[in-house]
């Protein structure tokens, strides 16, 4: 592959002139996992990358989510829109929460490691995703601060996402978000190799044993402060774009779009390997 490899400011890398097809073997995807180890975010522009490709390019970094939402033929893909059209209602809705800062599957056992989007149709209007590091943001706060974060645990739930994403949602709604088991995970996230990040974002809800308005006040300042602008990597998507990110490591949200729009992504996501501790 004669690919060109541009490492963006703070974190990321863009990668230009590759084709879907050469991502399938083992060897590319061993530079894809190194890309995102070192670079957190791996955009590869124009990558024209067709649903086998994209599948079988999970399957080669690691253990695909069966997303099954019965919208595909193969069973990982999972449409991201908000129009109710072009997904299932419930789905559509619940795409809602990708406007807010968030790590995907945060409710969830251990988040997913990794999180493949690519733009099917884009729309100029809008839409284009965030990213911020969470390794660097827990790198940058002074000693003290990390001190007081230590041993901190955190509930997150899918609840506290929604409510924030469709404020005007129904009880029948509300009681579905509920019903969605909430989980415990430590604030910040010490991995096997010793790097360590914040884990912060829509869904974190409360702080174990901490008042509600000052738990509160700590969630949205960490959050405020992983997202300073001037650390964030925003992307505008072309059609045919493939984004990967380090899901366990970068917060990331859609910027505004319609509804309606045309914008479309197909995504697949790997499964989690590293509990949260
Ligand atoms: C996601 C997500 C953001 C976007 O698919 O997990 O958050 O810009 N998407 O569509
Ligand atoms: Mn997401």
């Amino acid at each position: 592959m004669s690919a060109t490899v541009n490492p963006l400011p703070s974190f990321g890398v863009e990668i230009i002139g590759a084709h879907g097809s050469d991502l399938t073997g083992r060897a590319a995807a061993a530079e894809c996992q190194a890309a995102l180890d070192r670079y957190g975010v791996v955009i590869y522009r124009d990558l024209d990358i067709t649903d086998d490709d994209l599948v079988a390019l999970t399957r080669a970094l690691g253990r695909p989510v069966a997303a099954r939402t019965g919208e595909h033929r193969l069973s990982e893909i999972e449409t991201i829109t908000l129009d109710p059209a072009k997904t299932a209602a419930t789905l559509a809705s619940y795409r809602r929460g990708n406007f807010l800062w968030h790590i995907d599957g945060a409710t969830g056992h251990t988040p997913q490691r990794a999180t493949l989007l690519t733009a099917r149709e884009v729309d100029e209007a809008g839409g284009d995703t965030e990213f911020a590091d969470t390794y660097l943001a827990y790198d940058a706060l002074p000693d003290e601060e990390k001190a007081r974060l230590e041993g901190l645990q955190v509930i997150h739930s899918f609840a506290a996402a929604q409510a924030r994403a469709n404020p005007s949602a129904t009880e029948q709604e509300r009681q579905a978000w509920d019903r969605v088991p909430t989980r415990t995970h430590p604030l910040v996230w010490t991995r096997r190799n010793g790097r360590r990040s914040l884990l912060v974002g829509a869904t974190a809800g409360e702080v174990i044993g901490m008042a509600p308005e000052e738990s509160r006040t700590l969630l949205d300042r960490l959050l405020d402060w992983s997202t300073r602008p001037e650390s964030v990597l925003h992307h505008r998507w072309r059609k045919g774009d493939l984004v990967i990110w380090d899901n366990t490591g970068m917060l990331h949200r859609a910027m505004p779009f319609e509804p309606t729009s045309r914008r479309l992504m197909h995504r697949t996501t790997l499964a989690g390997e590293e509990l949260v501790a």
